[in-house]
């Protein structure tokens, strides 16, 4: 139920998914958001604290889903795929991994470039430890941006494929990223 199996995803795998699915859109859509805001806006600080704040609990997040999915292999992927498929999803699922970590390693490197700690939601702190690159803020900031905008590309080419095999090749590969793998596909 919780472990993924040869068949079918876990809920664990199954919650990581979604729940990092649905807070990296939400953060791409606040960074646009905030970075319109006028200086005498209330929210001109508090917005970048909550980007920050949620960005370094993906961070975690995602942490946990390559644990995850490090001691538990995801299924073996459904016949229906063409060598192709198995080798583009394989390569868009790592990207989409490797992309994550530097968007936010690049998000990291905004905050800190004062040397000052970058806070989460008033809890802790994270200490600045490469400061003083040149032009480090703005050259991050670049970064981190362009990275998001292929995070977000990427992860739209990959729901339309996996709208693909649901409508058109009716395989489980959707199903049982739902949860509803056990059940039959409809004919
Ligand atoms: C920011 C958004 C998204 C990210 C970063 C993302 C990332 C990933 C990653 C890394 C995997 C590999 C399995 C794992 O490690 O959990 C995966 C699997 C999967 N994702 Fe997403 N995903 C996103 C959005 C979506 C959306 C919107 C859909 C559906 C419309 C979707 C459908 C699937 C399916 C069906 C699988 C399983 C594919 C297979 O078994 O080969 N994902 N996703």
């Amino acid at each position: 139920m919780l472990r993924n199996t040869p068949e079918t995803y876990g809920l664990v795998a199954i919650a990581l998914h979604w729940l990092v699915a649905l807070v990296v859109v939400g953060l791409f859509g606040l960074g646009l958001w905030m970075t319109g805001l006028d200086y005498y806006d209330p929210r001109y600080r508090q917005a970048p604290d909550l980007h920050k704040s949620i960005g370094v609990l993906v961070c975690g997040l995602m942490v946990l889903r390559l644990g995850w999915r490090l001691v538990n292999p995801r299924p073996a992927p459904e016949p229906t795929l063409t060598p192709f498929e198995r080798t583009a999803s394989r390569l868009a699922h790592a990207l989409l991994y490797g992309l994550l970590f530097a968007v936010m390693a690049a998000g990291y490197l905004i905050s800190t470039a004062d040397g000052r700690p970058l806070e989460v939601f008033g809890l802790f702190e994270i200490p600045a430890t490469l400061v003083g690159l040149p032009d480090q803020a703005d050259l991050a900031g670049d970064i981190h941006l362009a990275l998001a905008i292929a995070v977000v590309c990427l992860a739209g080419v990959h729901a339309l494929g996996a709208l693909k095999h649901h409508f058109i090749d009716r395989d489980k590969t959707l199903l049982r990223m739902l949860g509803r793998g056990r059940e039959t596909p409809k004919t």
